[in-house]
């Protein structure tokens, strides 16, 4: 679904992804994980069309990547939710942009809050949630479009760790009943083997891809209480360090 082909991208003079070459197969997830600085970012929002590629491509169902694509959900690292509206109206930001019909706007907004349970909330500000909260409500936002492609950068990353697992688990389900091709930014092993099908391992050096491993365990909702979990971990753990001293 989603194919990077000889990939660079710059700020200015400084390259920040050199030469990537990925492809994402349709209705899988891939996990990219790396440390702090190394281009994560930077490469999710080439596939989300926000940053122009300096040359190579990006394809999505074998088309360039444009921005506002209708079916790609992005979740951003700092949820990117606008504190003067309320939740309702943060949620059905996406559709508005893209121009659907108020009455459908009321319809997809009312049924995601339900789904996800934070129907509740729908009047109050971003201010008035806590992070789980509105790790949610960014959620709802990107569902509300149907997405067949879900971008999230570090999304769990301000939880604690019972909240993130709840969060990891809705995800999961998410990805299993909708077909959603999943693309998750995270610097967290455990979170990159529970919800990555291909688990990306970027260099400590910008930009670079250093590893793709494939987690035959994906899926599996108890994953966490078995040992083959811990097993991947570390490898991925293994990987990094590697890389580290060299
Ligand atoms: N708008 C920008 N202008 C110039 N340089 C930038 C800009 N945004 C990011 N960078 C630089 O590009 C590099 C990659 O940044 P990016 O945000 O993609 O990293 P990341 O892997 O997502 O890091 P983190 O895990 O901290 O979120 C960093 O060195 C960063 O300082
Ligand atoms: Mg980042």
């Amino acid at each position: 679904m989603v194919k990077i082909k000889n990939l660079i991208m710059k700020y200015g003079n400084s390259t920040v992804i050199k030469n990537i070459n990925l492809n994402i197969n349709k209705n899988s997830t891939c996990a990219i994980i790396g440390p702090s600085g190394c281009g994560k970012s930077t490469l999710l929002y080439g596939i989300a069309g926000i940053l122009k590629p300096f040359s190579g491509e990006i394809l999505i169902n074998n088309f360039p990547v444009k921005e506002n694509r209708k079916k790609t959900g992005l979740i951003l690292q700092n949820y990117g939710l606008l504190p003067w509206k309320t939740v309702w109206n943060n949620v059905s930001l996406g559709l508005t942009i893209r121009g659907y019909h108020k009455k459908d706007i009321q319809y997809n907004v009312d049924k995601v809050l339900r789904e996800l349970d934070v129907y509740d909330l729908k009047d109050r500000y971003p201010i008035e949630l806590s992070g789980g909260q509105r790790q949610r409500i960014a959620i709802a936002r990107a569902l509300t479009i149907s997405p067949d492609l879900l971008l999230m950068d570090e999304p769990f990353s301000s939880l604690d760790a019972i909240s993130r697992e709840n969060l990891q688990n809705l995800i999961l389900k998410i990805h299993k009943e909708n077909n959603i091709t999943l693309i998750l930014v995270t610097h967290n092993i455990e979170e990159a083997v529970f919800l990555g099908q291909t688990i990306v391992i970027m260099g400590q050096k910008f930009g670079e891809i250093k590893n793709i491993i494939n987690n035959p365990y994906f899926g599996d909702e108890e994953l966490r209480y078995k040992s083959d979990y811990y097993k991947i971990c570390m490898e991925v753990r293994q990987l990094m360090r590697k890389d580290e001293i060299k």
